[in-house]
C-alpha cells in the first residue's frame, strides 16, 4: 500500500486553463499521484480559450491534460466525469493529500460557500471540508462583486486557503508560464508541495 495520498485537482469554468496546465505539469513531473475533476463549464472555457475540444471520457481526458502540460509519463492521473458523485473522491473514506481548485469560477466559489454538492467537483470539496482537510482555491474574476467577496470571505472563515490568481513581478518574470507559475507555486505552498523552481524572496541584496 502506497504511503503517498493523491491531490485533488478541482477545474471551474472560470479563465486561465493554462494554471491548471502548468500545476499538472509540475505535479506529475514531481511523481504526485493526481485525482481530476473539470465542471461542465469547464469544457466550454476550454473551446472558447483554446479552440480545443476536452474530451470528457476519463481515459481520453488523461492522455488530453498529458499532452498539454507535456508530461507523457510520470506521476498518475485519474480523470472523472463531473456527474459521478459516486467516484472515490466523493467519499471522506477516501484519503487525500486535500484539494485545489485551479481555477475557481465565481459560480463555483458561490456553491461551495453554500454548501451545495451538485457535481462531483461540488461533493469533493465539500468532503475536504467536512474531513477537515486543506482545500485552497484559486479564484479569478474582476472585478469582484460584494456578492463574491461576501463569499470568499464565508469560505475563509471555513478554513479555505483562498489564492486569488494574482501574480508578483519581484522575481524578474521574463514570460507568461513566470507569472502563472509563480500563483501555481503560491497555491501548492499552502499544501506544503514545493516542486516548482520559483525564485523565492530572499531580502533586498
Ligand atoms: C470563455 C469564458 C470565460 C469565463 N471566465 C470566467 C472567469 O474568469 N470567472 C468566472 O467566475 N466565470 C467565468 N466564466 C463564466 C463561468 O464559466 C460560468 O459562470 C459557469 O456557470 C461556471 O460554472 P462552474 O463554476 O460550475 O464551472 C467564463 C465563461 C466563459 C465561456
Amino acid at each position: 500500500m502506497s504511503n503517498i495520498k493523491p491531490l485533488i485537482i478541482g477545474i471551474s469554468g472560470a479563465s486561465g486553463l493554462i494554471y491548471t496546465v502548468r500545476a499538472l505539469k509540475f505535479l506529475l513531473e514531481a511523481d504526485y499521484e493526481i485525482e481530476l475533476v473539470a465542471s461542465k463549464s469547464t469544457y466550454m472555457v476550454w473551446q472558447a480559450e483554446q479552440n480545443i475540444r476536452m474530451p470528457v471520457e476519463p481515459a481520453q481526458q488523461e492522455l488530453f491534460w498529458r499532452i498539454q502540460a507535456g508530461v507523457e509519463v510520470g506521476g498518475k492521473l485519474h480523470c472523472h466525469p463531473w456527474g459521478d458523485v459516486g467516484a472515490n473522491i466523493a467519499s471522506g473514506s477516501f484519503r487525500t493529500l486535500g484539494m485545489i481548485v485551479i481555477p475557481c469560477s465565481m459560480s463555483t466559489a458561490a456553491k461551495l460557500a453554500a454548501g451545495l454538492s451538485s457535481d462531483l467537483l461540488e461533493r469533493a470539496a465539500d468532503v475536504q471540508l467536512k474531513e477537515g482537510r486543506k482545500l485552497v482555491i484559486v479564484p479569478r474574476e474582476t472585478p469582484f462583486s460584494l456578492i463574491h467577496l461576501r463569499n470568499l470571505t464565508t469560505l475563509a472563515e471555513a478554513g479555505v486557503r483562498i489564492v486569488p490568481a494574482i501574480p508578483a513581478w519581484y522575481h524578474n518574470p521574463q514570460s507568461i508560464e513566470d507569472l502563472v507559475d509563480f500563483v501555481v507555486a503560491r497555491t501548492l505552498d499552502q499544501l506544503d508541495i514545493d516542486c516548482i523552481p520559483l525564485e523565492r524572496w530572499q531580502g533586498r541584496k
